[in-house]
């Protein structure tokens, strides 16, 4: 391992004041340039976007709502070069839409449809992966439309299923009978990466694209099928967008009628009651080879996958991928490799020939977090403990269908149910895993526990639960991947510096670091200063309870190591009086060692983060402004509000990437 220097002992930049202008904001002495938009054409020939919602060609264009991203150094020759700090390709999720922006007066017959093929087509091309060369000139950051390695994975893209549920009869559809091909991804919030240089992206909020009224199909389904269905959600009216409601002009298109996850005909490949079981899954894409076809590693498991962030790498130690599932009262989970690690597989040609080695064999396993500060992984292991034929709530078929139902198998563990589990990072000098818990408006006080402690309300609004979220953090026992049990402690909770210390504002946050709904966490390139480890952690937030006071943010923070504060006692208060008090273990108050780097626009959420390998140009994505409003009364005009004070009132905004440098050249937060 490196020797490790934890330094800076403090933040040089000035906190952001939380406010609610149309910009985004960062401290003086940085300076702020757009790099990607939605609607940016990423081919030859695609026509420039005119943002007024009679764009077409959104599979050759920037989607919407981008999300996780990552930089990929390319060489002057247009090839890996995992070192270059001038050129790249920058990998982002495109996790969902602003719908009304996309159509000249927004779409047409949504809830129900029948919805029209085109606006469809755009709705479902505007989903998936974007991958677009950039490069840095004297002018700044500027996208390359016609890169070479430029691609765009949508929800049509061809891709393949590895890992033990391929060929499973859970995966069998009308477009797949054997049960091994797919087509795309959608949803994809947060990412991973591997030393092999590929990009994992994972499938969040995908239930809720499928059309299956709740109970319509229950008689041409097997009780098990109703079980594990209603379990994930998959019970939607019409499902988000409608797009099942499309009749293709061509008549025998199915990229509509897969969205239709009804059980109508004789069996499940003469139908698609099984395409919800294609999703929910880490995808696997090799960003320096665009005509690779993704894989989908089904040894992770199937859940709302918010990201997939490995341990730390140590040759001869087996890697794990630490991925949190968003929804509320679900769980944490841990893959953890089948293989050791060699270390002359980073460099590998064949990198998808590398993710089959490292991601299709191992063990999944799910976190049980213990009052005494201690904690277990649970396997999730076909005929071990309850997970068998025998199972009265869930009888277990086989390994694939301990994957596919994951949180099935979860709850028959005994996992512990979080307060919606977002981000995973891995702090590079001491491979202590931090994890946001972004809220949970179910907390209720008869159900708070040690790691998921408090219940509250949190004014104006009269909702309660924990209403602002927090950030746990985990230390592995002989500090291993591999290992089967932990310590964990919170690292920060987040609170409006004005409410209750005692039981609330406990981390003691003040105006320079207040903040609330924590989601996206990332932990700096270990390459930034030259023979140092520094851990600089980045905190972005996508709120709702704390909008009265500042738009989204992202907090930069030097932090600490587990077991660096102390257990205290934490009482919750019901909307009846109620109260209940338990034993949490609380990080030393971070002080002026967290404080607010950046505010986004209107009606936005932060999310996405990444710097280039020196730490001196940091991409941030800026999700959703102006959610809210309309194509005639739009909330919000960013990104050109960045550029153009004067811009048009009914200018649409969109989602687009920032790049943020120091006007002296240094490390970006240090
Ligand atoms: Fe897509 Fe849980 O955020
Ligand atoms: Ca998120
Ligand atoms: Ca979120
Ligand atoms: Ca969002």
């Amino acid at each position: 391992e490196t020797t490790v220097t934890i330094s800076p002992a403090v933040l040089s930049f000035t906190a952001v004041a939380k406010n609610k202008n149309d910009l985004v904001t960062v401290p003086t002495g940085y300076a702020v340039g757009v790099l990607t938009r939605l609607g940016d054409p990423i081919a030859a020939d695609v026509a420039a976007y005119k943002n007024d919602g009679t764009d077409t060609n959104f599979a050759n264009r920037i989607g919407d709502h981008g999300d996780a991203l990552r930089y990929y150094g390319l060489n002057s020759a247009g090839t890996r070069d995992d070192a270059s700090n001038t050129r790249g390709l920058l990998v982002q999720n495109h996790e969902n839409l602003n719908v009304q922006y996309l159509h000249a007066n927004g779409p047409t017959n949504l809830p129900a449809g029948p919805r029209p093929e085109a606006e469809a087509i755009k709705e479902i091309e505007a989903h998936g992966v974007s991958a677009v060369e950039i490069q840095q000139t004297g002018a700044g950051w500027t996208p390359i439309q016609n890169g070479a390695l430029n691609r765009r994975i949508t929800p049509n893209t061809p891709v393949a299923f590895n890992g033990p549920v391929r060929g499973s009869a859970l995966l069998q559809t009308a477009f797949s009978a054997d049960g091994t091909a797919g087509r795309g991804t959608i949803n994809n919030c947060a990412n991973g990466v591997t030393p092999w240089a590929t990009n994992l992206t994972c499938e969040e909020n995908w239930a809720f694209y499928f059309r299956r009224p709740a109970a319509a199909d229950n008689a041409r389904r097997t009780a098990k099928e109703v079980t594990a269905l209603t379990r994930y959600g998959v019970t939607s009216a019409n499902g988000n967008y409608a797009w099942a409601s499309v009749t293709p002009a061509d008549g025998a298109s199915t990229i509509f009628r897969r969205w239709d996850a009804q059980a109508t005909g004789s069996s499940a490949t003469a139908d698609f009651r099984n395409e919800p079981n294609q999703f929910g899954w880490v995808v696997e894409i090799d960003p320096y080879n665009r005509t690779s076809v993704p894989r989908k590693r089904t040894a992770l498991g199937r859940m709302n996958h918010e990201g997939a962030w490995p341990g730390n790498f140590v040759a001869g130690t087996r890697p794990a991928w630490y991925m949190g599932d968003d929804a509320q009262n679900e769980y944490l989970y841990k893959f953890v490799s089948a293989t050791a690690w060699v270390a002359a597989d980073a460099n590998a040609t064949d990198r998808l020939a590398i993710g089959d080695k490292y991601l299709d064999t191992g063990t999944l396993y799910v976190a049980r977090f213990d009052a005494d500060g201690t904690g277990d992984w649970l396997p999730l292991v076909f005929g071990q403990g309850p997970l068998t034929p025998s199972n009265a709530t869930y009888p277990f078929a086989d390994q694939a269908d301990v994957l596919t139902h994951a949180r099935l198998a979860a709850d028959a563990l005994g996992a512990t149910p979080m307060d919606r589990p977002e981000w995973t990072a891995v702090n590079p000098a001491n491979g202590e895993m931090y994890l946001t818990l972004t809220n949970n408006s179910s907390r209720s006080v008869d159900r708070v526990d040690p790691a998921n402690p408090r219940s509250y309300q949190d004014p104006p609004s009269t909702a309660r639960g924990n209403r602002n979220g927090h950030i746990l953090r985990l230390r592995e026992d002989g500090d291993t991947t591999e290992a089967t049990g932990f310590r964990w402690d919170i690292y920060v909770f987040a609170a409006g510096s004005d409410l209750d210390p005692a039981n609330i504002n406990i981390s003691g946050l003040t105006a320079d670091n207040d903040h609330s709904s924590p989601d996206g966490l990332w932990f700096s390139r270990p390459t930034n200063v030259a023979g140092q480890v520094s851990p600089l952690l980045w905190v972005q937030t996508d709120d709702g309870a704390f909008t009265d006071q500042t738009n989204n943010q992202m907090l930069a923070a030097l932090p600490g190591t587990v077991g660096d504060g102390a257990a205290r006692s934490v009482t919750s208060t019901g909307a009846d009086g109620t109260t209940r008090t338990v034993t949490t273990y609380v990080g030393a108050a971070p002080g002026a060692r967290l404080k607010r780097f950046l505010t986004g626009p209107l009606e936005c959420e932060i999310t996405g983060v990444d710097t280039t390998p020196d730490g001196r140009n940091l991409f941030v994505g800026v999700q959703h402004p102006g959610e809210n409003g309309t194509p005639a009364a739009p909330t919000s005009k960013w990104p050109d509000s960045q550029t153009n004070s004067s811009a048009p009132a009914t200018t649409r905004p969109r989602s687009g990437v920032v790049v943020i440098v120091r006007a002296d050249g240094g490390v970006v937060g240090l």
